[in-house]
């Protein structure tokens, strides 16, 4: 019988970290994976159309938890998961990124003596007031192997004074899943229905609490960008916090419908790469677009004041600007001028780092 790892997702950015882990894994043939889905995300463009594209079994387990505070959420993840565990009894509970799923399943897992793996281990905005600061923190102090995605990550726990064996610097899975989809996002005709083909234009994504949740910062992102839709056309694919905020606001009416900023619902993965390969430039506040962009040599306007992922700005194509409008129209400015890193290639994101996942895991776990 081979042992049993729970890998487990909750929201979109985990999906797409997860299906080259499970892909790796099963290579591999010397464990067994199961699939646990918290149900953090439920919406079919948030969800169900990650597991199609990205060829995710059905989750073996679906703990159904929905939306909710924070508190709510994760407590609710925490009471689901320890059922399971307490029923199936994994090897090792395999958590990704920072998510509420993430640390919920961390915490259930550890009370029950079971080893927890965290892939995206030890990055860090060093910026508390962000709910995925807390969720990396604590991941990480209850993780039994940290497998990391940039150097900043070997830094960070070696300062946290995290014990150097169970450190393992194996490099970006969002990246493994970029090179395994791009041919099919090449194939994507996202951009002939935006009439976009051949065309100059920004995308822009953002649903971070601090851009989103005030109105007045998000009235104020709304605004520059719809000024600077008027020199290149905007494409906004917008989450559905972000989406029921516009309409709490009623912002709506004001900034869609009669320029080229053009307002969407969430795109499936393969579309949002056409869009991001394709694109003059990127806004976003999301931590993998950063990393999309750095990979593909895209210009991104990062609408953050900080980043847990430094080197997309240190050797990619990264820029944090905030979501002060200055900043913003300058930084459009300077990419339009040609004043922007072309960006370097990060070492270890290559499309294998799920292979050297699966190969730490067989070790770690003495197979
Ligand atoms: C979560 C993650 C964030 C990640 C983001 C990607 C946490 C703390 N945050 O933020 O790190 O970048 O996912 O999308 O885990 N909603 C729906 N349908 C859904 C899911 C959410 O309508 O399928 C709405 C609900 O109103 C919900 C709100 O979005 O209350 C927020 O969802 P939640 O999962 O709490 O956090 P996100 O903002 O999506």
């Amino acid at each position: 019988m081979k042992p049993i790892i729970d890998l487990v997702a909750g929201a979109r950015p985990n999906f797409m970290k997860l299906a080259p882990v499970l892909r790796a894994v099963q290579e591999r043939n010397e464990l067994e994976p199961r699939i646990v889905h918290t149900g953090q995300h439920y919406d079919h463009r948030m969800n169900d159309v990650f597991f199609e594209e990205l060829g995710i079994p059905k989750p073996h387990v679906h703990l159904d938890v929905g939306s909710g505070s924070h508190g709510a959420q994760t407590a609710r993840i925490l009471e689901r998961y320890e059922t399971h565990v307490l029923k199936m009894s994994p090897a090792a509970s395999v958590v990704f990124g920072d998510v509420n799923s993430t640390v919920a399943c961390a915490l259930a897992a550890v009370k029950l003596g079971i080893p927890i793996v965290h892939v995206e281990a030890g990055l860090r905005s060093f910026d508390r007031t962000m709910p995925e600061e807390i969720n990396r923190l604590l991941t990480d102090a209850m993780a039994d192997l940290l497998l990391v995605s940039e150097p900043s990550g070997l830094a960070n726990l070696h300062r946290e004074g995290v014990e150097e064996s169970k450190v393992k610097f194996v490099g970006n899975v969002m990246i493994d899943t970029l090179v395994h989809e791009l041919p099919f996002a090449r194939e994507s005709s996202i951009l002939e229905k935006l009439n976009l083909a051949g065309r100059k234009y920004a995308l822009m994504t953002m649903h971070r609490p601090s851009n989103v949740d005030d109105p007045e910062i998000l009235r104020r992102l709304l605004e520059v960008t719809a000024e600077l839709a008027e020199n290149m056309p905007v494409v906004f694919p917008a989450h559905p916090r972000t989406r029921k905020s516009i309409e709490r606001l009623g912002l709506s009416k004001g900034f869609f419908g009669n320029s080229d900023f053009v307002s969407i619902e969430p795109v499936p993965y393969r579309d949002n790469l056409s869009l991001i390969e394709n694109a003059r430039l990127v806004f976003t506040d999301s931590g993998g677009i950063q990393e999309e962009t750095t990979f593909l040599k895209v210009p991104c306007l990062t609408l953050r004041e900080n980043t847990e992922r430094p080197v997309t700005v240190q050797k990619g194509t990264s820029r944090l600007v905030g979501n002060e409008p200055e900043r913003i129209r300058g930084a459009f400015e300077d990419v339009l001028a040609g004043r922007w890193p072309a960006g370097e290639d990060i070492e270890l994101w290559d499309g294998h780092a799920s292979d050297r996942i699966a190969k730490e895991l067989a070790v770690w776990m003495g197979i």
